[in-house]
């Protein structure tokens, strides 16, 4: 990976993964996607700034419990779960975007350890860069080394430089974004740049009933059908795409078998789009899906399986009041 350094202050470092191999990626993604079929286009893309922006904003959604209820469980145990690792710890964070549950953690850390030193990893370079600003500023014995760029392309990198044990957070049930074997081959990465000992506490959703899971991705307000729908905004802007997001449907249907949300945008349609940087041309037929998000809720059985086969064990789980929500902490063997 090559990547630029900018130390913006002696508690502050961020690492960018070199801009036009991130925009190869998108470029080559959304041409495999729109080509392949079914259409599908990946959900890290979705975090431009307004993608962000969407995100953040539905995370304060009624329907939207996932946040709550993990910032539930930090905030009554967080205590706990920063005690079962051997300190002094450095955090590596997989997906912080605005890192506002994280603090709920340092915080905790820095109890028991006069220092620490924070790695959020980030799609998104502008919530990065923000995050890990205000962070330096609100913790003075915090420093950060923020990486803007995939996961993968991070853990298996050089410029990954841990030095004490390591907790490794991989929260908001960012891992079930991934497709079932995508994410053991994630855990096993993660587990391949930890140490025997190290921790990594895994928020993961539960399987619920449906009409509380579709309700929770598709808000009478309308906002997740907008973070979806940005998506293709996102390519109108950056790939001079022509696509009328009015003429999709935000649709979401809980594959009960599976344990899976899946997020799509329908056309209303028979269409063609035109992908001026890519020059391409694709059709869509009236009601015909773009797959654009997968998220898969767990069972505790699951998660401790999933663990085992990726090299850590699950030490302990923690669960919200409702049990809607668990956090995970996997210790790598
Ligand atoms: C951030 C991937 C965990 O799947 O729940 C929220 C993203 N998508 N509403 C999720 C999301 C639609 C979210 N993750």
């Amino acid at each position: 990976m090559s990547a630029t350094l900018s130390r913006i202050s002696d508690r502050l470092e961020i690492i960018t993964a070199s801009q036009p191999a991130n925009a190869a990626t998108l470029a080559e993604d959304v041409r495999n996607g729109l080509l392949a079929q079914p259409k599908k286009l990946a959900p890290k893309y979705f975090y431009d700034e307004l993608g962000s922006a969407l995100f953040e904003a539905i995370t304060r959604l009624p329907e939207y419990y996932l946040t709550r209820a993990e910032t539930e469980i930090l905030h009554e145990l967080g205590w706990e779960i920063v005690r079962l690792v051997r300190s002094p710890i450095e955090i590596v964070e997989l997906g912080s975007g605005s890192a506002n549950k994280t603090r709920l953690l340092i915080e905790e850390t820095l109890r028991v350890q006069n220092t620490l030193r924070y790695c959020p990893i980030d799609i998104s370079a502008d919530a990065l860069r923000a995050s890990a600003t205000a962070l330096v500023d609100a913790y003075p014995r915090l420093s950060v080394r923020a990486y803007a760029a995939d996961y993968f392309s991070i853990l298996g990198s050089r410029e990954l430089q841990l030095h004490r044990p390591v907790l490794a957070l991989l929260l908001g049930s960012n891992i079930g974004n991934y497709e079932p074997h995508v994410m053991q081959r994630l855990l096993g990465a993660i587990g391949a740049s930890l140490r025997r000992g190290d921790g990594l506490l895994v928020g993961a959703d539960l399987r619920k009933d449906r009409a509380t899971l579709e309700l929770a991705y598709n808000d009478p307000t309308g906002v997740t059908a907008a973070f979806n729908k940005n998506l293709l905004g996102r390519l109108n802007r950056e790939l001079g795409a022509n696509f009328d997001l009015r003429a999709f449907d935000h649709q979401v249907h809980y594959d009960e078998v599976r344990g899976v949300v899946e997020s799509s945008l329908v056309s209303r349609t028979k269409q063609g789009i035109r992908i001026e940087k890519l020059a391409l041309e694709v059709e869509f037929e009236a009601g015909e899906p773009l797959h654009t998000e997968s998220s898969y809720k767990f069972t505790t059985e699951e998660l401790s399986e999933s663990a085992k086969t990726a090299g850590f064990s699950l030490a302990r789980s923690w669960f919200d009041r409702r049990r809607y929500f668990s956090l995970n902490l996997f210790l790598r063997l």
